[in-house]
């Protein structure tokens, strides 16, 4: 066939083919249909308080930036090892022991592009198809995506503000079934803030010994948390270490949530495989990156102190303010920087938590982020994580706008 018959043919294709069934699978959030509303109406001057965003609105500690810049400026820019560099490994290692009481060796430490690429890894190779991972809701979306795109079959205890968040343990004993593979859980937990207490995490531990589980503990949100123990599930006993994946970062602790630096503590087979995983997908996170957060974890507590204990001073304003609105109720959450409020007393007949949002940002000109997006239907999302000056007039906006619209 010539060049001409070739080009007719593609000029007369009306169809592309198609796409994976998997990505099929990932559906687009309504978080970002409101975050994009949101900037939409910011770029027509319209004056939005967002709570919408999930990171720390402070910089990043001085002395990680300079770790970085210095190895910028030392030619510390090319490959490192996938699983990422010594130096950082060791600062890993050593931040365990200290703060989590495990103790782990280099070799069972994965770095990667941060924590979200950790629970990735950890459920890549972990789940076959058909195999169940129970999630305790509400829940970070990501867990249930990426379940799914391994084939797997998020299975979820519902928890609620009754309880503070916390599962009960016959509801986790009545998840597990012969596919059950995995628990997986989020203490402090994204949306909630919620904190499993230690008996929580007993039980936890005592279900997935008895089924032969695995865990995976996402930890990230561990530093930020008030009047409160986090707790590393793996810190139990050797036997629950040795079928738990550890997972953390600096994104949330450090304010380092550009870095894409996060990590797994696991036993050594589980490390090994997502070691390989990593060679074919990413291979390493950016090397200056892994400087930095060498130094992160190697800094001393009263460092990030100040961040935390802001953090909890936003967070008593904000669930103060929230609860003068009517018909809203607010548990206070003992850990992240999230207000997970209940709002069913302030919906209309027929109203969601979705409509509520995007009513509160059309009349309000508030972002919040509807519970329903984490399985937390009836409530809404707001993180701390701005100014008490934003606090104070976008809760101010949502109580003046749920009053009027009652008046
Ligand atoms: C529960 C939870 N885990 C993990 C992450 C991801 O952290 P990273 O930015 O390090 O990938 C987030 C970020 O929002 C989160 O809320």
């Amino acid at each position: 066939m010539g060049a001409r018959s070739c080009s007719t043919v593609i000029l007369n294709s009306v169809e592309t083919p198609s796409l994976s069934s998997r990505v099929e699978l990932l559906k687009p959030s309504p978080t970002l249909a409101i975050t994009s509303k949101a900037n939409a109406m910011k770029a027509q001057g319209i004056d939005v308080i967002a709570f919408g965003a999930g990171e720390p609105d402070f910089n990043t500690p001085q002395e990680i930036c300079d770790a970085a810049k210095a190895a910028i400026d030392s030619g510390f820019t090319k490959y490192t090892p996938s699983a990422g560099i010594v130096e950082l490994k060791q600062a890993i290692v050593g931040k365990l022991a200290r703060e989590n009481n495990l103790t782990y060796s280099p070799e069972q430490i994965i770095v990667s592009c941060g924590a979200k690429h950790s629970v990735y890894n950890a459920i890549q190779v972990l789940v076959n198809p058909g195999d169940e991972v129970i999630l305790f809701a509400p829940y970070w979306m990501t867990y249930a995506d990426q379940i799914k795109l391994a084939g797997g079959v998020p299975v979820v205890v519902q928890t609620g503000p009754e309880t503070d968040f916390v599962p009960s343990y016959d509801d986790l004993r009545a998840a597990v079934t012969p596919r059950t593979k995995a628990i997986l859980l989020n203490s402090p937990s994204n949306p909630t803030g919620g904190v499993f207490p230690r008996q929580t995490l007993k039980e936890i531990a005592t279900v997935a010994l008895k089924n032969n589980l695995w865990i995976i503990s996402d930890e990230i949100y561990e530093r930020l948390v008030y009047g409160f123990e986090a707790g590393s599930i793996a810190a139990l006993g050797q036997d629950v270490q040795d079928r738990t994946i550890t997972i953390g970062g600096c994104s949330k602790s450090y304010a380092m949530t550009g870095w894409r630096i996060g990590f797994s503590a696991a036993p050594l087979a589980v490390a090994k495989a997502m070691s390989n995983l990593q060679d074919q997908v990413t291979s390493n996170p950016t090397s200056f990156a892994q400087k930095g957060a060498a130094v992160a974890f190697n800094l001393p507590s009263d460092q990030i102190e100040a961040m935390r204990a802001e953090f909890e001073a936003r967070r008593d304003l904000i669930v103060g303010l929230l609860n003068d609105v009517p018909g809203f109720e607010c548990n206070l959450p003992h850990g992240a920087f999230y207000a997970f409020p209940k709002v069913t007393g302030a919906l209309k007949p027929g109203e969601s938590d979705v409509d509520l949002a995007s009513w509160l940002l059309e009349e309000a000109k508030v972002a919040v982020v509807p519970g329903s997006v984490f399985e937390g239907a009836g409530h809404i999302r707001l993180s701390y994580a701005t100014s008490r000056k934003n606090i104070e007039e976008g809760v101010r906006r949502i109580k003046q706008a749920i009053v009027d619209r009652t008046a």
